[in-house]
């Protein structure tokens, strides 16, 4: 399975922070904000990357994540001229997927906990799997409605009225249909390819399979400063608690086996003395006492 970040759009709601950065570089706690999708699809076990931004924006993800090798993995980049809606990323992107499946995941939405998306992604055999996540202000998202056998019944876009507190997350699995289903949307009353549209098509033929997210589970929002300002300070506080980051590339990759502990520690070594990096450096002795347990 192949993997799409979408990190576009104008960031304008945290204005004027991004006229120095683009929304998706911005710091959450301790790293930039497209670190944490990063990982979690690295953690999913996806090798393939393809990262789609901005002509203004997208040099910058081009130096900040290079072409992957260095995590054992590989990022292509695509350029979206103008902001025309989450769908378009599956024409700008049609021949980086190919003929595979594909994960696609908005580059500013935040998750920690539990095992979701990796078992998602290894249990998926067609269709759409797409997430349902409950919330407060269900009106801001995608909202699904279940019938009384917890079978998805409707999407609907930012509803005014939402039919339930179920708001869909931006992380999408689709087999190759996809590809045909977004050329084939029209733009909505915004202007937009909505990913809504792409879902109810999977509804309609009776393809898409709604996961509701463990209420253990946090999905974080980085769109006003306030909501960064929270995503901040939700994981500064969980990883002052556990002593275990979240969101770091070099880590899921060594755990999922796309790094040795050689090029993991070489990776450390190229790092400045940092908070960053000394608790790499304590990942790798963690590592290194598991290994002797095992002999
Ligand atoms: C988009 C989608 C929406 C989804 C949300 C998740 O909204 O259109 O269905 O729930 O991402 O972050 P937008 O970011 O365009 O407001």
């Amino acid at each position: 399975m192949k993997a799409i970040i979408l990190a576009g759009g104008a960031g304008s709601r945290l204005y004027p922070l991004t006229q120095i950065s683009s929304k998706q570089l911005q710091a959450v706690f301790d790293k930039p904000m497209v670190y944490y999708p990063l990982t979690v699809l690295i953690a999913s076990g996806i090798k393939d990357f393809c990262l789609i931004s901005t002509p203004q924006d997208l040099p910058r993800y081009q130096n900040l994540l290079g072409d992957g090798r260095q995590w054992g993995v590989s990022i292509e980049y695509r350029l979206q001229h103008r902001p025309e809606g989450i769908a378009q990323a599956f024409i700008i992107a049609a021949d980086f997927v190919g003929s595979d499946d594909v994960i696609l995941m908005l580059g500013d939405n935040i998750f920690s906990g539990g095992d979701d998306f990796p078992r998602a992604v290894t249990g998926f055999d067609g269709g759409a799997t797409i997430f349902a996540y409950h919330v407060k202000d269900p009106e801001r998202y995608g909202v699904v409605e279940f019938d009384r056998d917890g079978k998805a019944v409707s999407i609907e876009e930012k509803p005014r009225h939402p039919k339930s507190s179920y708001a869909v997350p931006g992380v999408y699995i689709y087999d190759n249909q996809v590809l045909e289903i977004a050329k084939a949307v029209n733009p909505s009353h915004r202007g937009e390819l909505e990913i809504t549209d792409v879902n109810l098509e999977y509804l309609r033929r009776g393809k898409l399979q709604v996961r509701r997210l463990s209420r253990g589970f946090a999905w974080l929002d980085a769109g006003t400063s306030t909501a960064l300002h929270e995503a901040s300070s939700y994981i500064e506080a969980i990883e002052r608690r556990q002593g275990i980051k979240i969101g770091c590339p070099e880590e899921a990759a060594l755990v999922r086996g796309f790094l040795s502990i050689n090029h993991f520690e070489t990776l450390i070594d190229c790092m400045p003395k940092c908070e960053y990096s000394e608790y790499l450096r304590g990942v790798a002795d963690e590592w290194h006492r598991l290994q002797g347990e095992k002999k």
